[in-house]
């Protein structure tokens, strides 16, 4: 048995080698992700817990999480786990990938050694009381995100993860297309679906910020897919026709207003007055890609501080802004009037548990749903990727980077 091998050289099915490549965050370069991530080869992680399994990794997918661990900020990933049985001073992230299953723990029935599967991030301890009272495990307190709150994510040759979190790998995927939509995918399918009476229904008009990004591409197919009008917003002209190609009725230009930010004060009568000429400014513009006065019932809100009180101003009387992220910032502020008046709702959600997740995978499954894989790069670029995405130059959709796949463009065992 070899102690480690090489990027694409696969070993026999089942055999564990002692080591690894992997790309590993420490606290000490915490930083901009191509100054954060490096390769290094440590342990693989065969010792497994009952319902755990290990995953030779084929593709991951890259998401913001990386971003935030890299820079250590809001927490410090690697720090927050100290007191884990078997903490390592490192992070090895990555919240999507497509692989195959290696070795599976005693307990172990959904998969066999040998599965080809996509990986869902959502992992929770089987103890969790809300667990055990068959509750939604995302509402228990040892729901954690694989790959970013847990270690030994998918940027590396192996990962270990929970079988739960193991989903049927669709068979016309290449390996790059399916380790690229999970996360983004099923956040959006709990967002849009699973807050009632505020799921989608037919005609519903659903406003998507960054329509073009990970999340949003997802949410405007699940949008389409449920018989809603989704209208995207944008930061350029030239994300108009991906959008509107995934189901977008249209596209807004959120660069043609300037009122984003912090609600100013009430108190500041000239200030607010100019915002509230902005929000509606784009509210009209909203009503024009619509070709009618019609409002959002659903708000697919991640922006955050920048957009929020716009969100909550355009939303429909009765409507939802549902909001899974801050990244321009944390500091929402609302302007109570609208909320209580109109009886909106301002609802936090995040990522999603099995059931959502299985559901976002059979909708891709069944080609209604498409990962929008951008663009396909190497295991050396992982920093890289990471470094564009931080930098918002990213392409449109959803990104992967090959790890044990030798080329793109399989969709199964390399021969
Ligand atoms: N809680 C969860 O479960 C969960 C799951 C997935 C992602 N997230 C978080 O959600 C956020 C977005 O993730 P993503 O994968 O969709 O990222 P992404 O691919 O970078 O897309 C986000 C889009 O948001 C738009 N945007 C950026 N800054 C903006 C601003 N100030 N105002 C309005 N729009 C802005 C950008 O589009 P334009 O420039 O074209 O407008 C960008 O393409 C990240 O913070 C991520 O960590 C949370």
């Amino acid at each position: 048995m070899r102690d480690l091998y090489p990027l694409g050289q696969m070993p026999p099915l089942g055999e564990v080698p002692a080591r690894m490549l992997a790309h590993l965050i420490r606290p000490e370069r915490f930083g901009e992700p191509t100054k954060a991530f490096q390769v290094e080869q440590v342990e693989v992680p065969a010792d497994l817990q009952p319902d755990e399994v290990l995953v030779w990794v084929m593709a991951a997918g890259v998401n913001y999480n990386n971003v935030w661990a890299s820079l250590g900020v809001p927490v410090d990933v690697i720090k927050g786990r100290q007191k884990d049985p078997d903490y390592r001073p490192f992070h090895i992230g990555g919240s999507d990938a497509s692989g195959i299953v290696w070795k599976v723990g005693s307990d172990v029935q959904n998969v066999k050694v040998g599965d080809h599967v996509v990986i869902h991030c959502g992992t929770w301890s089987r103890d969790d009381p809300i667990v055990r009272a068959g509750g939604d495990p995302m509402f228990g307190a040892s729901f954690r995100i694989w790959g970013y709150e847990t270690n030994w994510g998918s940027f590396a040759q192996f990962t270990r993860v929970q079988a739960h979190q193991c989903l049927p790998k669709p068979k016309h995927l290449t390996w790059e297309a399916a380790a690229a939509y999970m996360l983004v995918g099923a956040t959006a399918y709990r967002m849009l679906m699973a807050w009632p009476p505020h799921t989608v229904q037919p005609g519903d008009v659903v406003l998507v910020w960054g329509g073009a990004g990970g999340l949003g591409c997802q949410a405007i197919q699940i949008a389409r897919e449920m018989g809603g009008t989704p209208v995207a917003v944008v930061s350029s002209e030239d994300k108009f026709e991906f959008c509107q190609r995934l189901g977008a009725k249209g596209c807004i230009n959120r660069k043609k207003f300037s009122h984003w930010g912090m609600l100013p004060h009430w108190k500041d009568t000239a200030k607010y007055a100019e915002w509230v000429k902005g929000a509606r400014a784009f509210g009209a513009a909203l009503w024009e890609v619509l070709g009618e006065r019609r409002n959002p019932r659903l708000v697919f809100e991640h922006p955050g501080e920048d957009t929020v009180p716009t969100s909550i101003f355009v939303c429909d009387t009765g409507g939802m802004v549902v909001i899974c992220a801050g990244t321009s910032g944390y500091n929402a502020v609302v302007d109570l009037r609208y909320l209580w008046m109109r009886q909106k709702r301002f609802q936090g959600s995040h990522f999603a548990n099995d059931d959502q997740a299985r559901a976002l995978n059979d909708l891709v499954a069944a080609g209604k749903v498409d990962p929008c894989l951008s663009e396909t790069f190497t295991f050396e670029q992982i920093p890289h990727v990471h470094q564009l995405m931080h930098d918002n130059r990213h392409p449109h959709g959803n990104m992967a980077c090959l790890v044990n796949a030798p080329r793109p463009g399989l969709r199964d065992v390399p021969q």
